[in-house]
């Protein structure tokens, strides 16, 4: 090349880089509309949903220490071992005691003979118990003696070498069946406890409904919640709990469904079925994963009040999961199925002198649970789902006019089964349809648009399961990156710019045992004693402590902002204290000034304090270990003269929220 054309062009790369440069340094120009509110956002916008997966409730969210408490797993004494020292002559059997239509079977009886060395039972809880140093913990256990024996048990709570951190002995026992109590206050902590019953005496001893809960619960509710999981979820201040699932609604097939009414009551005669994630997975079975309904329906309406979250139950329709035995019941063998949803509204609902309301009253809660919204199905399809749902439906709102009915429009976001679902419940009465949608982040930066063009008269959406799929990786925690938060972000703009539509939505799933786990991504992760947030975790929270009440157009050249140049943005008003809250995301490397301008309004003052939540690395994400690499963090913004000047870090998402004079 001659020297001239060369020379000519560096000079042209180097006129076209500066011109670059000065585009990318112009601020991007926004106009934000705060007294144009479009729609109301609704209170239920940002929730949660709890499924019991990955260890969610049992060995999770519910605070029971005691893996099979009441012998009732189909292997009675998985989660218990024999404790015997050399020539142990002491036993136990496992007896069923025969009383038919009963939750509770069996019981363990124990043969204690005096001369023998130690001899005792021993609980692994949930790949071990989690124990805090100097807490007390309730026990308790339902027993009866042999006449005429004479029995102690030391109950002893040890850590994973062995050693004693808390200790009590209960004695007196009679020889008809009752519940015996202590407290027991621990002296150290251990990550894998055990709790160890040793038997001393002569004769034989009954035990049944062996349990270990810390004094301490969420609320410090009986039978109730770890607390650092619930607080997690009422951090979030969600505006509604979706509950129990998911699959697990559907069960494998019908007889491993979800039945609300067996989950309510007496806790020692809730009926134990088997956890569909038990056997789900092959690569990840878990063969000690039961339904033990400590946390039953009771608890989840209490949880959501505790919260103040409205609650949304989630019913089967009459079909098993699709994608195992399919099996669904005879049209003219639904009635029982209905029945259960009109009696949950009761349940709920109903004046004390129902007998569901009464029930409700004798577990402890006379006032009602003010149910509003009642889902019919999880992730079904095709016409037996839409022919068992019209049924529900009817009988539902003749008897309650008023519950909002939440159908589903299946497991895809699209395509053949999901048209048809939106066509056939269109022509229906459902408040909201439920859409599902687990896919790669591009999938979520690409739709941040998907509900602009949905029909503003049509029923309401429930984004009710999403999570970005990002790429697998060994870390249990690891799938939770930045790339899939800030994806999620991103299209979350679009969910409340379409407040109007989109009335509710929710991540999935929510919690996960670090060492139990079965499905991932997951938004909270936990081990026996401690919890950490994701970065979607954050990204929720960011969205529903800062909710508004109306969305308001935010526009670049009269368009809205929904990926063009990497930008994300929404804007809402907040009608109670009179403040602008603008939600932005970067999805670029690249910094990127913007200013917006927020037309026809007074702003009380100039530097604003913003949540920054960033990384500049795709796969960072949080761990156990490592809490915080994705947090949130302050950033103080500058409004001068309603001017909004802001400059996106690279890979970002920054919440602000502008006080104003009145709106
Ligand atoms: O969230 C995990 C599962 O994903 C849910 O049970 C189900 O509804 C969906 O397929």
């Amino acid at each position: 090349m001659k020297k001239t054309t060369l020379l000519y062009s560096f000079v042209l790369l180097l006129v076209f880089t500066l011109h670059q440069t000065i585009i990318a340094q112009q601020p991007m120009q926004l106009t934000v509309q705060p007294t144009k509110p479009l729609a109301p956002i609704q209170s239920t916008m940002w929730g949660i949903f709890f499924e019991d997966i990955n260890f969610a409730a049992d060995g999770g969210l519910y605070a029971e220490l005691v893996k099979n408490r009441s012998f009732e797993f189909p292997m009675p004494m998985m989660g218990w071992k024999e404790i015997e020292e050399k020539g142990n002559t002491s036993s136990t059997l496992i007896v069923n005691h025969g009383k038919e239509n009963t939750a509770n079977l069996r019981y363990a009886s124990i043969s204690i003979n005096n001369q023998s060395p130690v001899y005792g039972l021993s609980n692994e809880g949930f790949r071990g118990m989690g124990i805090y140093a100097g807490k007390q913990y309730n026990f308790s256990v339902v027993a009866k003696n042999e006449a005429g024996a004479a029995v102690k048990i030391k109950v002893q709570l040890v850590n994973a070498s062995g050693k004693i951190i808390g200790e009590t002995v209960l004695s007196n026992f009679t020889s008809d069946w009752k519940k015996y109590t202590a407290v027991i206050t621990t002296t150290d902590s251990a990550q894998k406890g055990k709790l160890n019953l040793l038997f001393e005496g002569n004769g034989t001893i009954d035990i049944d409904v062996v349990s270990l809960f810390p004094a301490n619960t969420f609320k410090n509710r009986p039978n109730g919640l770890r607390e650092d999981l619930a607080q997690k979820l009422a951090d979030l201040k969600p505006g509604f709990v979706r509950f129990p699932g998911g699959c697990i609604v559907e069960g494998r097939d019908l007889t491993n469904r979800y039945q609300w009414k067996t989950t309510v009551g007496n806790v020692d005669d809730r009926k134990l079925i088997m956890n569909r994630w038990n056997v789900e997975f092959k690569q990840k079975s878990a063969p000690d994963y039961f339904q033990s309904f400590g946390l039953g329906f009771y608890e989840y309406f209490q949880l959501a009040d505790d919260i103040g979250a409205e609650p949304l139950p989630i019913l089967n329709c009459g079909m098993a999961c699709q994608y195992n035995s399919a099996e669904v019941v005879a049209i003219d063998a639904l009635q029982p199925y209905i029945q259960d949803a009109l009696d949950l509204i009761e349940f709920a609902n109903g004046p004390v002198t129902t007998s569901w309301g009464k029930l409700r009253a004798d577990m402890g809660h006379p006032a009602p649970f003010n149910l509003k919204f009642l889902g019919v199905g999880n992730e079904q399809w095709e016409a037996q789902y839409f022919d068992r749902y019209k049924i529900f439906e009817k009988a539902i709102l003749a008897k309650y006019p008023n519950i909002k009915i939440v159908s589903g429009s299946g497991p895809y976001s699209n395509g053949e089964y999901f048209d048809m679902a939106w066509k056939e419940l269109k022509q229906l009465s459902p408040s909201l349809i439920d859409e599902h949608y687990y896919k790669p982040p591009k999938w979520f930066l690409d739709n941040a648009n998907r509900y602009d063009k949905y029909d503003r008269n049509g029923p309401k959406v429930f984004a009710g399961e999403y999570a970005a799929h990002s790429k697998d990786n060994n870390n249990s925690e690891g799938r939770n990156n930045w790339e899939s938060a800030i994806a999620e972000a991103a299209f979350m703009t679009g969910l409340e710019r379409n407040a109007d539509v989109v009335n509710m939505a929710s991540y999935a799933p929510l919690l996960a045992h670090v060492e139990a786990w079965q499905w991932r991504p997951d938004l909270i992760w936990f081990d026996n004693l401690r919890s950490i947030g994701t970065p979607n975790y954050y990204v929720q929270k960011l969205f529903s402590t800062n909710r508004g009440t109306h969305v308001i157009p935010v526009l670049k050249n009269g368009e809205v902002v929904a990926g063009k140049d990497s930008v994300y943005v929404t804007a809402a008003i907040d009608k109670n204290s009179n403040e602008v809250i603008l939600k932005m995301v970067n999805i670029s490397g690249a910094s990127i000034p913007l200013t917006l301008n927020l037309e026809n309004t007074v702003v009380n003052k100039q530097d604003v304090k913003a949540m920054l939540l960033q990384s500049a690395n795709k796969e960072a994400f949080n761990s156990l270990d490592k809490p915080a690499e994705v947090v949130p963090v302050e950033k103080i913004i500058s409004v001068k003269n309603n001017k909004v000047a802001v400059v996106l870090n690279p890979s970002s998402l920054i919440v602000m929220r502008i006080a104003c004079k009145k709106l």
